[in-house]
């Protein structure tokens, strides 16, 4: 939801704002901008419909000089996309430039007021309301930036993270933040770097500082970090070592950063399960379940809350709490909990899982969920966000940043914290006999070897993508802890290929779906050997009987299945529950093979957004 980025410094800031752009362009890809102040003092502001190239485009030949700016990448929520609706937004005197992510929930009555007092608005932006706002309370109270900025958030409600130029004072920036996130870098040289995420900071400087809600920064030259809160009370601080690689950032010779990140997914569990578990693989050790093992352990309940792909995630999660655990649990949408008046006791366990940790929704659930007074349990990517910050404990997964909207990697590293979760308090709880829990934590940790056999099934799956990329409609279908997977199936192929997928457990599918099924029609099964695979093939004649065009994924060995299905992808064998982690990679293949095929962006769909911080 928009990426911002800021820069003041010796350097030349546009090609640091571009390049911090093109880190955050999964954030909103729909218009972009940037403000400099150049050395003559002029505050420019460039803006450009589409992505970060067009702004480029639009630059060249432009005057780009100056060593202080700020640059926005844009994800549409009040104003279609459009250079006017863009960011940077100017004061009306053209003084200041302000870039903003979030919503301003009550613009309209703070626009009707300035509008009042004859200040004429150039955009139909909620956040073009804050930089008018901002001047006014300068101007009338003759104030400075900095101390304007305090009055005026005081009146502001929403989600914010701004940050604000002024052309009368070019070696300071003014940010602050509000339930958006905000990182500020801090260079060796008393220079400064501001973005939403670490990424665009990570390769000038590994010390940097999460903003806070509430906190409001004064970035100047050569000086130290100033905060304060909206009272104007002084903060120190926190400074961060951050731990990203320059490599985790780039495509490393792969056309799509999706693609490198489904390759990298048995380095990535690796690295999740790294001193976790042991290197004779018979023991997990989570400290977070050390740390708060009376609570967890004595869970009445589990509820899961999450978004999108981190959702399908938790369904696995229910499946493996319950079944090892023997603790009921529900999955909800983290959308849906928060405005349904939920039954919470105390003695319940919330699970918020988000690869972003910024997703608004799961964020304003687990604020329920904590003032019910429920412990909530955080298992998120990325370190040092919101969602990690606002639960009382949590697991990391480890996997590295992921650039590509559709997440992969993210999903799997979260099967896997799911998997150790479980498998550690079924160890405390007893629900386990010892030599199973023995057993399985040793196919955990063979699960990386496996997938990557799974991933040799890659050329295949590029030579069947063509045949599907005339398909309007496809269906997953899939049983126990393979029908999350069939969801999530679905939903990688809607989100970049465009194609209309869904996923049902394949039982189901008598009851509807079945309706739908034609020789147009593909269907994707996921046929592994387990209890209910009888039942599957069962579905399967019911789909060719209707000429229905069957991709089945089956158990290497499986000779059955090659006489029934069109196509068959073959997987290596694991336990039941750990089979989503190996039957999700074809899928996300075959969903990045088909779009490919289109012709489609994979890395960023139209009209997603991987950090989802607004309702
Ligand atoms: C967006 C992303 C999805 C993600 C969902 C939840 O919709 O495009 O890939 O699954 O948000 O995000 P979270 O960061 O909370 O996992």
């Amino acid at each position: 939801m928009c990426g911002i980025v800021g820069y003041i410094g010796q350097r030349k800031a546009y090609p640091i704002l571009i390049k911090g752009l093109q880190r955050l362009e999964y954030r909103g890809y729909d218009s972009a901008g940037v403000a400099l102040i150049d050395e003559q003092q002029h505050l420019n502001v460039y803006k450009a419909k589409g992505k970060v190239a067009d702004l480029e485009a639009y630059c060249e030949g432009k005057d780009t000089g100056g060593s202080v700016g700020i640059a926005h990448t844009r994800w549409a929520t009040h104003g279609e996309p459009s250079s006017q609706n863009a960011h940077p937004h100017y004061s009306a005197s053209g003084r200041l430039a302000l870039i903003h992510n979030g919503i301003i929930e009550n613009y309209a009555t703070l626009k009707e007021n300035l509008v009042a007092r004859g200040i004429a608005f150039r955009s139909v932006t909620d956040s073009e309301v804050l930089v008018q706002l901002v001047e006014y309370i300068m101007v009338s109270n003759g104030l400075e930036l900095y101390e304007a900025v305090q009055v005026a958030l005081r009146q502001v409600i929403g989600a914010y993270a701004i940050a604000i130029l002024d052309r009368e004072h070019p070696s300071q920036i003014v940010c602050a933040r509000q339930s958006s996130p905000l990182v500020v870098g801090l260079g060796a040289e008393g220079d400064f770097y501001l973005a939403s995420d670490a990424s665009p900071i990570a390769e000038y400087t590994d010390r940097v500082v999460y903003l806070n809600d509430g906190d409001i920064a004064l970035l100047r030259l050569g000086d130290e970090l100033h905060v304060v809160n909206l009272s104007g009370e002084a903060r120190h601080p926190k400074v961060k070592q951050i731990d990203v690689t320059l490599g985790q950032l780039e495509k490393g010779g792969y056309p799509y950063f999706m693609l490198k990140e489904i390759f990298e997914q048995p380095a990535c569990l690796r690295d999740c399960m790294r001193g976790r578990i042991n290197v004779d693989a018979d023991r997990i050790t989570l400290s977070a379940v050390i740390d708060y093992r009376d609570k967890l352990v004595a869970a009445r309940r589990v509820i899961i809350v999450a978004c999108g792909t981190s959702w399908h995630a938790g369904l696995i999660g229910k499946q493996l709490i319950e079944s090892l655990c023997r603790i009921p649990v529900e999955v909800e949408y983290a959308s849906e909990f928060r405005y349904r008046d939920p039954v919470i006791y105390p003695d319940d366990v919330v699970i918020a899982i988000s690869q972003s940790g910024e997703t608004a929704d799961t964020l304003a659930a687990i604020e329920q969920a904590r003032s019910a007074g429920a412990f909530v349990f955080g298992i998120c990517n990325a370190i040092g966000a919101s969602i990690p910050r606002q639960t009382q404990t949590g697991v990391y997964i480890h996997v590295g940043p992921e650039i590509g909207v559709a997440s992969t990697k993210a999903f799997t590293g979260q099967v896997t914290v799911l998997c150790m979760l479980a498998l550690t308090l079924a160890n405390e709880r007893r629900t386990i006999a010892g030599d199973v829990y023995k057993e399985m934590v040793a196919e955990l940790v063979r699960i990386p070897e496996k997938m990557e056999l799974a991933l040799k099934a890659n050329e295949q799956i590029e030579r069947l993508a063509p045949i599907f990329t005339y398909a309007h409609n496809c269906l997953y279908l899939g049983r126990g802890y393979n029908y999350p997977v069939a969801l999530e199936g679905a939903l990688k192929l809607k989100e970049i290929s465009y194609i209309h997928a869904e996923g049902y457990p394949a039982a189901e599918m008598k009851h509807g779906p079945i309706a739908l099924i034609d020789s147009e029609m593909p269907v994707f099964v996921i046929a592994t050997r387990d209890k209910l695979y009888d039942k599957v093939v069962s579905n399967i004649e019911e789909v060719r009987a209707r000429g229905g065009r069957v991709v089945a994924l089956v158990t290497e060995g499986d000779t059955q299945m090659a006489k029934l299905a069109d196509h068959i992808i073959c997987l290596p064998d694991t336990m039941e529950c750990f089979q989503p982690l190996i039957a999700s990679i074809p899928l996300q293949l075959l969903a990045y093979h088909i779009a490919v095929c289109k012709g489609k962006d994979v890395d960023r769909p139209r009209n997603l957004a991987k950090s989802v911080t607004v309702e």
